[in-house]
């Protein structure tokens, strides 16, 4: 009997800690930097305008070479995301283009996007995505923050942090660059982001940690759109637990009052 509530006990507390530690993998040399995003923690929620920003830097920059195929344009309109208005979704969604059936000599037709349809994918397949990338592919980044451990964080670290020059014990490809949070510190993706790179319709500066933390931040929630929703319904359930928790106690200490 102490076996086992030994064991229960040891495994609550191995499932509540902060299971990130054990799912960083082993030859991590640097610890990620820690923006403190606002959705972190069971209250967590995430910030609208930074989110409207990161679509932005994601627009402007990462699309040319990631795809994000698990988003549709409509998706940036609902409640827990950038929620731009359905006006802007479609002004958005028309700048892309997309085949749809074919006319009646059997030839393609392409028409704008709308709101339903899908993010547009920068290349046809993955053979053109390599041939533009010396070789490497770059990921596709809809589910990419549930990809790698401490995804927010990490990627917030990866984007800012390519640094120059590289201690010279380092070789690398010429085709690579060298950013330590990288696994093997060398990576076949360029430093995206400049200072200035893009200029933010709400005026914020965007200075290089700004795009990393607004765009870390958008795929953080393209990964998990319904994250505000699972956190309050967990509230909720939490608190039922709770009464119930409460009711149970008295209740048994009424069942066995008489029992000595
Ligand atoms: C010019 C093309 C290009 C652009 C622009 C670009 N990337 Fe990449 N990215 C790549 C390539 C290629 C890789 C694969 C790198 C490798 O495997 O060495 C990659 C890899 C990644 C990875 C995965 C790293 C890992 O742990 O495997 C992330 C995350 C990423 N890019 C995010 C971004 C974001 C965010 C932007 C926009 C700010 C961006 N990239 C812009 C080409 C690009």
């Amino acid at each position: 009997m102490r076996l086992t509530q030994a064991i229960i006990i040891l495994l609550t507390i191995v499932f509540f800690s902060n299971n990130q530690n054990l799912l960083a993998s082993g030859d991590e040399t640097f610890k990620n930097l820690k923006p403190n995003f606002s959705f972190e923690g069971p209250f967590g929620k995430f910030d609208r305008e930074s989110l409207k920003r990161g679509y932005q830097v994601y627009s402007e920059v990462c699309s040319s070479c990631h795809g994000m195929k698990q988003l549709s344009f409509r998706n940036l309109s609902q409640p827990g995301g950038p929620e731009f208005s359905i006006n802007k979704v479609k002004e958005i969604a028309s700048e892309y283009f997309i085949l749809d059936g074919s006319d009646e000599y059997g030839d393609p037709i392409e028409r704008s996007r709308v709101p339903s349809d899908r993010f547009q994918p920068p290349f046809d397949n993955k053979d053109a995505a390599k041939a533009s990338n010396n070789g490497a592919y770059p990921p596709d980044l809809s589910l990419i923050v549930k990809a790698r451990s401490d995804g927010a964080n990490y990627i917030y670290s990866l984007l800012s942090g390519y640094e120059e020059p590289m201690p010279e014990s380092m070789h690398i490809d010429e085709s690579l660059s060298y950013n330590p949070w990288f696994s093997g510190s060398a990576i076949a993706m360029a430093q995206p982001l400049y200072d200035e790179m893009v200029e933010y319709d709400d005026g914020t500066i965007a200075s290089i940690s700004q795009m990393s933390y607004d765009v870390a931040n958008f795929l953080a929630w393209a990964a998990e759109p319904t994250m505000e929703e699972r956190k309050s319904l967990g509230l909720i359930v939490m608190g039922f637990l709770f009464i119930f928790l409460i009711l149970m106690f008295f209740s048994v200490r009424r069942l066995f009052k008489d029992v000595h």
